[in-house]
């Protein structure tokens, strides 16, 4: 930092005797980071300008000057030529003093009846509700190449897993629908959160309100915000309405590290599911037969990231009396963060689900192996009048016997199977092999939440109502 002391430079200097030390002048800045603030910062002054006019507190020219001087430093911060000055701490001093360098005293006059501490509260809360919007329509896509995915495998049959053993074959689009059911609980997440984001801080002032006549609902207007905050010492202290957000994008990225995890599995050889297209997959710089899934590994990488930031703004928030803090300034760099993340992940796992190549014949083999139709078994004694429970032990019994033999439960014929269950098996007719087969299995599932084909294709046709609605 080659910055000069210099309380001249500083928005304060009448009340000190000695400049800051470059130290901590370094130490408070937040303009590095705090930058991406600007529009929103804009935004927020012109709105307050145009309701410091209507009320008659700021004159036709002074908020003429203003609104010139605001274009101007928008111009100057898209072309790259605002110069960005530690000196001025933040986002706010800095366009502030360039409005006044700009247009003189109507400059001056912007910061009547405000503060910056309802001045930061406005602009974070402006700009996470732009992120929430993004977002939304990003967790959208993601669903949208899912959906597409499922709608090729209603039919296509991979084995299901508990306890990452093989327990009973599912659609691949059934597995693929679970995420999206996951996505859209995020989506209304978001939505939600939005509601609280939404809220107007701009008129709580430093804490206490201002003397002046403002008038709140119009910068509530003006800026789309659904009310304003009802009172002045919350509105500019807490910032539960970033905590929240961060832990709704931290259950996202769960979702997609639970996802990844899946895609990761798939793609080893040693279950060879699926491909993932090339532009998605990295190789090693040793090993010149290796093609990794890079990007889903990240991604779990970085939820822990996401979740680092939640925990942060949780205890930024902890421990911290009514009203302002300057420990409130440490709440934008997780925010940002958390939302870059989730933003960047979520448009790398749409594209990259999109190219995804399935491999119906090796899903089909591991459905095969590990009896993954006893409990169809099971069921079928049932409906011939044996209790569950017995059911469930005839077919233990029969299981071990095809575990001996090396042969799965469809492959016995009518007597073998018969014998193999014992007792019980007298019951056993013809129709059981129909049951028996993955076909069987997954068709008869077919109530709401099961993993039959038509329930698949239904609920492929439902979720796509809900995006084109949303
Ligand atoms: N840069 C500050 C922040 O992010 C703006 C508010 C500063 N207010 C104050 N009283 N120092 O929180």
């Amino acid at each position: 930092m080659t910055e000069q002391f210099s309380r001249k430079a500083e928005a304060w200097s009448a009340r000190f005797s000695e400049p800051m030390s470059a130290l901590l002048k370094r130490y408070t800045a937040s303009v590095s980071f705090d930058q991406r603030l600007a529009f929103v910062d804009i935004e927020g002054s012109l709105a307050h300008a145009e309701m410091l006019h209507h009320v008659g507190i700021l004159s036709h020219d002074d908020h003429a000057a203003i609104v010139g001087g605001m274009g101007r430093i928008r111009h100057e911060i898209e072309s790259g030529g605002f110069k960005w000055s530690i000196d001025l701490e933040d986002v706010h001093l800095n366009i502030e003093r360039r409005l006044t360098e700009l247009v003189g005293d109507a400059g001056k006059r912007l910061h009547t009846a405000r503060s910056r501490n309802d001045q930061v509260a406005t602009d974070m809360r402006l700009w996470l509700r732009g992120a929430v919007d993004l977002l939304r329509k990003r967790l959208a896509a993601v669903q949208t190449s899912l959906l597409d995915l499922a709608d090729g495998h209603a039919e296509t049959i991979l084995p299901g897993f508990t306890h990452m053993q093989v327990a009973q074959p599912v659609t691949f689009g059934h597995h693929l629908l679970a995420y999206v059911e996951m996505f859209a609980r995020d989506d209304e997440r978001f939505a939600d959160c939005r509601k609280r984001i939404n809220r107007l801080p701009l008129g709580a002032a430093a804490l206490a309100g201002t003397s002046f006549p403002i008038d709140r609902e119009r910068v509530a207007k003006t800026m789309g915000f659904d009310e304003v905050c009802h009172n002045s010492l919350d509105a500019v202290s807490d910032r539960d309405f970033a905590i929240e957000f961060a832990s709704a994008a931290s259950l996202a990225m769960m979702h997609i590290s639970r996802l990844s995890e899946e895609l990761v599995l798939w793609m080893s050889p040693r279950f060879g599911f699926i491909d993932i297209a090339d532009r998605f997959c990295t190789g090693s710089s040793i090993m010149p037969q290796k093609k990794n899934p890079d990007a889903a590994e990240l991604a779990r990488g970085k939820t822990g990231r996401v979740y680092g930031d939640l925990m942060g703004l949780l205890t930024l928030m902890k421990g911290q009396p009514l009203t302002y803090n300057k420990d409130n300034q440490e709440d934008k760099e997780p925010l940002f963060d958390a939302a870059d993340t989730l933003d960047d992940t979520l448009a790398i796992f749409a594209e990259m689900i999109a190219g995804i190549t399935v491999k119906p014949d090796a899903m089909r083999a591991a459905a095969l192996e590990g009896f993954a139709t006893a409990t169809d078994l099971a069921d079928y004694l049932v409906k011939k009048g044996l209790p569950f429970r017995d059911a469930h032990e005839a077919v233990a019994h029969a299981v071990r016997v095809c575990a001996d033999r090396g042969v799965d439960l469809s492959d016995l014929k009518l007597a073998e199977l018969r014998a193999a269950v014992g007792p019980a098996g007298d019951v056993i007719t013809d129709d059981v092999h129909a049951a028996l087969t993955l076909e069987g299995s997954v068709a008869s599932r077919s109530h709401v939440g099961g993993t039959a084909p038509l329930r698949v294709r239904d609920e492929i046709a439902l979720h796509r109502m809900r995006l084109r609605e949303r």
